[in-house]
C-alpha cells in the first residue's frame, strides 16, 4: 500500500522536479527519541497510529530507528522492540543513521550536551524542554544557527496549543503590546476547584496529586517557576528579546486563602495564575503571579487544566489561543507536528529554519526589565484588623499618604471575637508605594495579622 502511494504521487511530477521527488520518496526521515516517558510514549504511539497519514502529507514514511531511555521496557505492541532501545542518550545522538533527535528526556543534563551535540553533528531537533530553553536557549538557537539546522519547539510552551508557530508566523507582521498566559494547568486548575468549592489549596492539591494532575513535587509548578520558564520563552518570540528565568518576578499560588477567591468573586473577578509579559518604551515588564481577571473576560472562563495564551497586538488587536497544556497526547501532538514541519524541509532542501524564535539569534536583545516595584497596576487588599471604631480611617488615611486611592471597600458583619477582614480595592498604584504603606499599615496595633494582596489587570 505504501509502495502504491509513493509511486502514484511521483507519477504526476515531471522531469528534474520526478527525478528530485523520487529521491525523496524512496528514502523514510529517520527519527531518534531521547526519553520515552508520558510524552515520548505519546509521540511512539501517535508516529505508529498515523503513520500513513503522516507518510501521505509528508510524502515520505517517517521511521523510529532509535529510543535511548534508561527504564523503558520492551512494548513490541508499539514497536518499541529491544533492537531499537537503547539506555545512552549521548551513544543515540552520536549515530549517523538519524536525521532528526526528539529530546523528551526533560531536566538540564544530558538533554543539553544530547541537544548540541546533535546538531553539531547535523542532526535537527525537537523539544519541549521549556527549562532548558529558558535557561539555555540562547546557546541551542545560535549552535542551530550556525549550523543551519533547525530546533522545533512548539509543546514548551502550551502543550498542544500552537502559540510558538502562531508568534512566530501568524502575528509576525504585527507589533505585540502585551501577553498574558495561563500557562500552567495543575495551577489553573486547582484555582479553579479553590473558587468553585471553597476548599483550602493544600487539600485540592493532594487530589490533584491523587488524580495525576499534579506531580508528586510540585514545587516547579505552584510556585510559579513553569510558567516563568514559558514565560520567558514567549518574552522573546513576542518581542525579540532575551530573558532568563531569575529576571522574571515570580509569586505561586500556594498562599492564597480561598476567602480571597470568594471576595474577588464578590468583587467581580476570578483569580487566576497568569504569565504577564509587556513592552514599555523599550523596557520589558515580565511577572507570573495570581491575579485577578474581570469575570466577564475571556481568560477568566478558562477552567480546570486548560491553557489559553491571549495576546494583544497593535494591527490585530487581542486574540487568544485555548486548549490543553499538558498530557501524553496533546503535548505529542505538537512534538509530531515539528517533526513533520522539520521533515518537510529536509525533503525539499530548504534545510535552514531561519529564524526559529522570529527573529535572526544575532538581533536578539537584552532589555532592562523593570522592576516590580515599578509596575503599576489596581490592587485587591485584605486587612485583617480590630473590630473597633476608627479602623478604616487609619488604613486609609495610611494608603492616601502614599497615593493610594481607594476604589471600593467592603466590611464584613461585626464580629463576636477577634479580627474581621476589611477587603479594599484601589485604583492603580504604584507597587513601591502599595508596599510601603502595608509596611506601615501592619505596624498599627489594631491591624492583627499581615496584610493580604493581589494584583488586578482590569483593562486587559
Ligand atoms: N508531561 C507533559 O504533559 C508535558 C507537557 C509539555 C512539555 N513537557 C516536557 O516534555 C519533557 C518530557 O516530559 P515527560 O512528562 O514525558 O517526562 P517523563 O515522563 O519523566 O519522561 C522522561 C523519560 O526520560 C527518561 N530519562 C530521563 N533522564 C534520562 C537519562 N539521563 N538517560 C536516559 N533516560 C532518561 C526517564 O526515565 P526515568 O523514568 O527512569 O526517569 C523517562 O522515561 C519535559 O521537558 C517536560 O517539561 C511535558
Amino acid at each position: 500500500m505504501k509502495a502504491l502511494l509513493y509511486k502514484s504521487a511521483t507519477k504526476q511530477i515531471t522531469g528534474e522536479a520526478k527525478a528530485l521527488a523520487f529521491e525523496s520518496f524512496s528514502r523514510p526521515v529517520r527519527i531518534g527519541l531521547l526519553g520515552c516517558g508520558t510524552v515520548g510514549t505519546g509521540v511512539v504511539k501517535l508516529l505508529r497510529k498515523n503513520a500513513d497519514l503522516l507518510a501521505r502529507k509528508l510524502g515520505a514514511p517517517l521511521k523510529l530507528v532509535a529510543v535511548a531511555d534508561r527504564s523503558l521496557k520492551p512494548q513490541p505492541e508499539l514497536g518499541l522492540t529491544s533492537s531499537i532501545i537503547i539506555r545512552d542518550p549521548l551513544e543515540l545522538v552520536a549515530r549517523d543513521d538519524i536525521d532528526i533527535v526528539v529530546e523528551l528526556l526533560g531536566g538540564r543534563e544530558p538533554a543539553r550536551t544530547a541537544i548540541l551535540k546533535a546538531l553539531a553533528s547535523g542532526k535537527d531537533v525537537v523539544t519541549a524542554n521549556k527549562a532548558l530553553l529558558a535557561e539555555d536557549g540562547e546557546r541551542i538557537f545560535r549552535a542551530a544557527a550556525e549550523h543551519q539546522l533547525a530546533v522545533g519547539f512548539e509543546a514548551s510552551v502550551g502543550g498542544g496549543v500552537p502559540i510558538i508557530r502562531t508568534l512566530r508566523e501568524a502575528l509576525a507582521g504585527d507589533r505585540q503590546r502585551a501577553v498574558y498566559g495561563i500557562v500552567n494547568g495543575t495551577c489553573n486548575y486547582i484555582l479553579t476547584r479553590m473558587s468553585e468549592e471553597g476548599k483550602e489549596f493544600s487539600e485540592v492539591l493532594k487530589q490533584a496529586q491523587r488524580q495525576g494532575l499534579a506531580e508528586a513535587d510540585p514545587t516547579l509548578d505552584v510556585e510559579g517557576h513553569d510558567a516563568a520558564h514559558k514565560l520567558c520563552i514567549l518574552v522573546t518570540l513576542a518581542f525579540g528579546v532575551l530573558l532568563k528565568p531569575k529576571q522574571v518576578y515570580t509569586q505561586g499560588i500556594t498562599a492564597l486563602e480561598p476567602q480571597d477567591i470568594a471576595c474577588a468573586r464578590e468583587l467581580g473577578f476570578a483569580v487566576k495564575l497568569l504569565a504577564i509579559a509587556k513592552e514599555d518604551n523599550g523596557a520589558i515588564e515580565a511577572r507570573v503571579h495570581p491575579t485577578m481577571t474581570p469575570v466577564s473576560h475571556l481568560l477568566s472562563s478558562v477552567k480546570g487544566a486548560f491553557n489559553a495564551i491571549y495576546i494583544q497586538s497593535e494591527a490585530l488587536g487581542s486574540s487568544m489561543y485555548f486548549g490543553l497544556g499538558a498530557g501524553q497526547m496533546p503535548t505529542a501532538s505538537a512534538v509530531v507536528a515539528d517533526i513533520l514541519e522539520i521533515a518537510r524541509r529536509r525533503l525539499t532542501a530548504t534545510r535552514l529554519v531561519a529564524s526559529p524564535l522570529g527573529y535572526p539569534v544575532q538581533t536578539l536583545r537584552a532589555a532592562p526589565v523593570k522592576p516590580i516595584e515599578e509596575i503599576v497596576c489596581q490592587y485587591y487588599l485584605r486587612f485583617m484588623a480590630a473590630d473597633q471604631p476608627g479602623v478604616l480611617g487609619k488604613i486609609a488615611s495610611i494608603l492616601g499618604r502614599h497615593r493610594i486611592s481607594i476604589a471600593s471597600v467592603i466590611q464584613r458583619e461585626r464580629a463576636t471575637v477577634g479580627a474581621v477582614p476589611v477587603i479594599m480595592r484601589t485604583h492603580e498604584a504604584r507597587e513601591k508605594n502599595l508596599r510601603m504603606a502595608l509596611r506601615e499599615i501592619q505596624r498599627l496595633s489594631v491591624v492583627k495579622a499581615p496584610p493580604v494582596f493581589i494584583r488586578i489587570e482590569e483593562n486587559l
